[in-house]
């Protein structure tokens, strides 16, 4: 078979080469074709640009597939827990149990934060967004860890195992602090026989003299909830923590810069924006039907619907919708919550209106997190650091490819520059 394309530009014929992805995924390589041909390709929004090689996750968006290091979403969900899943994506591999127990416990030990870091909450506005405090602490957090803050790149990949445990633990534990500072409540530590998620729900909502006990089947679709989110290829927040990695940065300020990436409302923004737009439905008195009117006729989006790469149900909502009924039956006091009844009632009519059907329109992740995050209690502002827990993980696997790479180049697209032609200075008591 042939393994090049050929492309005119003003009558000459250029050769470039075709790359294929294991599963057969095909891309022109074009990387010389601007000192070839003079000319650059442009693509807005980055559409149809393949920015790496990457071993880590596989989409494909038209069959509603999804696999971290070859292993179905599916598969991880129903049998793995966050951390192996995280273990997997880290390190290539699922772990033997030795494995998984020492990177626990790595997990579990790095827990505390140093006391000038707890100094470093008073200094925010009391409504600081926890987002902002998750990104500016993981900056922060990489000050106490100069050797491996300061991009020294081997440095940091030789101590890799031991940060990237400890980013894990310490994510988890500034999410927790942001939310306890916002309540006046003082840190509580996690405990040993606790798990990962049971950990991070103690951490959060235990009050003094009364110990949160989370129900298994909470700790259980808050681990899943952040399973599912560990990674999505080359989204907007891992291009950035993959850009800022390219200029030899740190692990820490790579991810702090994907923390405010991810914090959008077109991306890890939308779980919170989900339950804005249920809430404003409910208050309407609508039920959803006059809300699809206004989205086909672009006065307003339907939040948790679309996705640039899925054109078919995303997997990963499928997961999350079966999870939101078993949570919903457990917690009793959220079963009749009528934001459940307004966003099946979109859901029914989205998958069968023409406007969703033409532009292959389908609930996304975000569609049905929303709803269990609310229900086991978390406030809205917190529904975007979950998210960014669980993206912790693949945001450390995607950096350490980069780092690890020594053919890795600093990212640098270029532009089509159209503003003014060049022209001279005008003096100021010239200008009209
Ligand atoms: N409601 C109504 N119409 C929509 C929606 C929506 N949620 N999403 C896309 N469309 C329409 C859009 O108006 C356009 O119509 P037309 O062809 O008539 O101009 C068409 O569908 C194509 O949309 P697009 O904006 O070109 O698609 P995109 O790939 O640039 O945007 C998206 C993808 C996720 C930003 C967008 O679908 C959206 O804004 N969805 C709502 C926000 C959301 O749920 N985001 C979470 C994404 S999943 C979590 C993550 O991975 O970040």
């Amino acid at each position: 078979m042939d393994n090049s394309t050929t492309v005119r530009i003003a009558n000459r014929k250029y050769h470039f080469p075709l790359i294929e992805g294991t599963e057969g995924e095909q891309a022109v390589d074009v990387r010389h074709l601007r000192a070839e041909s003079g000319c650059i390709t442009f693509d807005d929004g980055y559409g149809n640009t393949g920015s790496c090689l990457s071993d880590i996750t596989f989409i494909d968006g038209e069959k509603g597939i999804l696999r971290y290091r070859g292993y179905p979403i599916e598969q991880l969900a129903e049998h793995s827990t966050f951390l192996e899943t995280a273990y997997l994506l880290i390190y290539g591999e699922l772990p033997d149990q030795g494995q998984l127990n020492t990177f626990s416990e790595a997990v579990l030990s790095e827990a505390a934060l140093h006391d000038r870091m707890q100094d470093f909450y008073h200094g925010f506005s009391q409504d600081a967004h926890p987002m902002v405090m998750l990104s500016a602490g993981l900056n922060a957090l990489g000050s106490y860890y100069i050797k491996y803050g300061r991009n020294k790149r081997e440095k940091e990949l030789e101590a890799f195992d031991r940060i990237a445990a400890l980013i894990l633990s310490k994510t988890r534990t500034i999410a927790a602090m942001a939310h306890r500072m916002r309540q006046g409540l003082p840190f509580v530590y996690p405990k040993k026989k606790l798990s990962y998620c049971e950990n991070f729900l103690h951490m959060l909502f235990s009050q003094p003299y009364d110990e949160y006990i989370a129900h298994e089947d909470v700790a259980k679709a808050l681990d899943v909830i952040l399973l599912l989110h560990a990674d999505h290829e080359q989204n907007c927040s891992t291009s950035t923590v993959r850009m800022v990695a390219s200029s030899g940065c740190n692990l820490f300020s790579s991810l702090s810069a994907g923390v405010c990436a991810l914090w959008g409302p077109l991306h890890g923004g939308a779980n919170m924006a989900v339950i804005r737009m249920l809430e404003a439905i409910r208050e309407q008195g609508d039920n959803g039907d006059r809300f699809i009117e206004a989205a086909k006729s672009g006065e307003a989006k339907l939040m948790g619907f679309g996705h640039r790469i899925y054109k078919n149900y995303d997997p990963r909502a499928k997961i999350m919708k079966e999870m939101c009924e078993r949570v919903l039956r457990v917690l009793t006091h959220a079963e009749n919550d009528p934001l459940l009844d307004i966003a099946r009632n979109l859901e029914e009519k989205a998958l069968h209106d023409d406007y969703f059907i033409e532009r292959k329109l389908y609930p996304n992740v975000d569609f049905y997190s929303g709803i269990i995050l609310k229900a086991i209690g978390f406030p809205l502002n917190m529904f975007t650091v979950i998210f960014a827990l669980g993206r912790t993980a693949g945001w450390i696997s995607q950096w350490h490819e980069i780092a690890a790479d020594p053919e890795s180049r600093i990212h640098r697209p270029r532009q089509i520059y159209t503003g003014a032609k060049q022209r001279d200075y005008i003096p100021m008591d010239e200008r009209v």
